[in-house]
């Protein structure tokens, strides 16, 4: 990404995030996706839930950048939802994704001019999905770095 198209993403998370209701917007829709993703939640905190998902949109930006807190913070996630822990089978981050597309479209009157840092931001996340769908079939750490 570049550094203009890091700004629009950040600027659409921030009006997005700064309205409570965005979040839980995501969370109510993707609940609401399938019964598996209902079934995963059922002992979650979910007011916690929000508040690690919004500090995860803002290591997006780190991430993209390559800074290492931002890498750090989402190979803790890829593993945490790895096989061996949450057991997240890989076809319920394309739920996830396009939950949070509807969300920030509901929630971003904007969309129509950040559509497009949207699905680089996607990719930003989809990269990290890849190394969690890696991590479910048994790649190594180091391998899961050069991807
Ligand atoms: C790229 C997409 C995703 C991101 C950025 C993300 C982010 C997070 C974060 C930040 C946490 C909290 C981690 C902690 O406690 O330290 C978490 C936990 C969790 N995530 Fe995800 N997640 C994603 C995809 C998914 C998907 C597709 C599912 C499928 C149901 C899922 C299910 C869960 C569950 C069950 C927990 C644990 C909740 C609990 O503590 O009870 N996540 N996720």
């Amino acid at each position: 990404m570049t550094y203009a198209e890091l700004e629009h993403f950040n600027e659409s998370f921030t009006r997005c995030t700064s309205d409570p209701r965005f979040l839980e917007r995501f969370y109510a829709l993707f609940l609401a996706s399938s019964d598996e993703v209902r079934h995963k939640f059922t002992q979650t905190d979910l007011p916690k839930q929000r508040r690690a998902l919004q500090a995860s949109f803002h290591m997006v930006l780190l991430a993209a950048t390559s800074d290492p807190v931002g890498t750090a913070h989402f190979e803790r996630l890829a593993v945490l939802h790895s096989q061996p822990h949450l057991d997240i089978p890989p076809h319920l981050y394309d739920l996830w994704l396009d939950c949070l597309v509807q969300a920030v479209q509901e929630s971003d009157s904007q969309w129509p001019k950040v559509a497009d840092t949207v699905i680089e931001a996607e990719r930003v996340i989809m990269r990290w999905d890849r190394l969690t769908v890696r991590l479910n079939h048994g790649a190594k750490p180091h391998d899961i770095r050069r991807t």
